[in-house]
């Protein structure tokens, strides 16, 4: 099995008893948006790669399936660091990938700058993932075809070839795309000559591939900036990499503690990833404390208040942490609007706030939310990965009893949600 640590839980509703203040140790696991890209860059070499400090959710365990089809070897371990895989692609057979498993992760659109770049070749059906937007690939077709690949796009396919290997480029990204900065720096670590990606995407998770590609011998500059450039044609060997924690689990928990009015030890978590979140959080009665061991969240003394924000690429407000903000907002005192400028799709969760008494109205890319006080249970559904955090959140926050189903969407993104909250006072349980 690809992932034995994989177990996935019974029941397939989450029953939450809320207005109980979360009290305790939260650990922050290894960022579910660094890990995917990390395995992804182990088909560039023959060599061991190792990474520490991996979540244990759905996606890794779908892609780590993925990787083992291509022929990987996959060897896990569990350590006080973590979880930790090694994986070994010395053999890798690009045309046994499961287009089963790529329509269940849009990350595995990675695959097709690694496989091209280590084999010359990558054939995959258009990625999935959550319904969210367009969630075009076409910035990562153009950079790929600028690096010299043939890529035609029949009947769902996408067919890239590269006979003669990748060559450098300079690329020009439309607009800062996360997953087209990360596959165009996957080839290009492997093509000839040089390659710039202007206008990259810079979240921390970009930063934390590139440094772990750079251990394995390749030549990047730039990393946590707009440019990146990257000397190709390197001999990559193995490496160690300890992946970054999750700011977005992070920030979810954050605002958890507040909306709950009790107090979190966010171990691991680092104030320092979240952004203009950040100064958001503050703003809305988040308040964080950093110590040795991680971050301590509570609400602050004048209580949880309204506030205007706008997603953004980082380090502007995350949309993946909009969704868990808006149920904190939900129950702030005065009136808060949120305007979603990455995704076009992404106020699913609305419609199930709205059940739990929310006062929220979408027009256009704007949410206006009016804070009551409290949100009561309901059952309501997930729709992506962050609206089932959101949802988890609201839950927790609300009077009476709340039941969530569609929880593929949470257990895709988040390692032990359910369990963690239990250990810090949560009643919470899958039925
Ligand atoms: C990644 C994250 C996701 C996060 C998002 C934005 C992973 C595994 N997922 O997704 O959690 O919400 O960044 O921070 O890291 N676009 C195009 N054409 C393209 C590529 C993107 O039009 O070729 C558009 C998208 O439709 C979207 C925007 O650009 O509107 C940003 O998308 P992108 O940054 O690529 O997100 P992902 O990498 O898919």
């Amino acid at each position: 099995m690809a992932a034995p640590w994989w177990r996935p839980t019974t029941g397939s509703k989450l029953i939450i008893r809320g207005s109980r203040p979360l009290v305790g140790t939260y650990p922050i696991s290894g960022a579910k948006n660094a890990v995917l890209p990390l395995m992804v860059s182990a088909l560039l070499t023959p060599h061991l790669v190792t990474l520490r400090n991996v979540p244990a959710n759905l996606d890794v365990a779908v892609l780590a399936a993925l990787l083992q089809r291509l022929g990987c070897d996959m060897h896990w371990s569990t350590a006080e660091s973590g979880l930790a895989v090694t994986i070994a692609a010395d053999r890798v057979q690009p045309q046994r990938i499961d287009p089963e498993l790529v329509t269940r992760m849009r990350a595995s659109v990675l695959l097709l700058g690694a496989l091209l770049a280590r084999c010359g070749e990558a054939a995959l059906p258009m990625p999935g993932g959550d319904a969210i937007g367009l969630r075009g690939i076409d910035f990562h077709i153009a950079g790929l075809r600028a690096m010299g690949a043939s890529i035609d796009l029949t009947a769902g396919t996408i067919r890239a070839t590269a006979r003669d290997g990748l060559r450098g480029a300079a690329i020009l990204l439309p607009q800062p795309s996360v997953g087209a900065t990360e596959n165009l720096l996957l080839a290009a670590v492997a093509a000839a000559g040089t390659t710039t990606i202007r206008n990259a995407a810079r979240e921390p998770e970009i930063a934390d591939l590139a440094t772990c590609l750079i251990a394995m011998g390749a030549r990047i500059a730039g990393l946590g900036t707009h440019v990146l450039t990257i000397e190709g044609d390197a001999q990559l060997g193995g490496a160690v990499h300890t992946v970054l924690p999750d700011r977005i689990e992070f920030g979810t928990l954050a605002c958890a503690a507040a909306l709950t009015d009790g107090e979190l030890l966010l171990a691991r978590g680092r104030v320092d990833l979240l952004g203009v979140a950040a100064s958001s959080f503050d703003a809305a009665g988040v308040h964080l404390r950093k110590t040795a061991e991680g971050v301590v969240a509570r609400r602050a003394e004048g209580g949880l208040t309204g506030v205007d924000l706008t997603t953004a690429p980082y380090p502007g407000f995350a949309t993946d942490l909009q969704a868990p903000t808006m149920a904190l907002l939900a129950a702030a005192a005065g009136t808060s609007t949120i305007t979603e400028n990455i995704f076009e799709q992404r106020f699913r969760h609305v419609d199930e706030l709205r059940k739990m008494g929310a006062d929220i109205a979408v027009r256009g890319r704007t949410a206006r939310i009016r804070g009551i006080e409290r949100l009561h249970g309901a059952a309501v559904t997930c729709t992506d990965v962050r609206a089932a955090a959101a949802l988890v959140l609201a839950g927790l926050g609300a009077k009476g009893e709340t039941t969530l189903d569609g929880l593929d969407h949470l257990d895709r993104g988040y390692d032990a949600m359910t369990g963690k909250l239990a250990a810090c006072g949560a009643d919470i349980e899958r039925r």
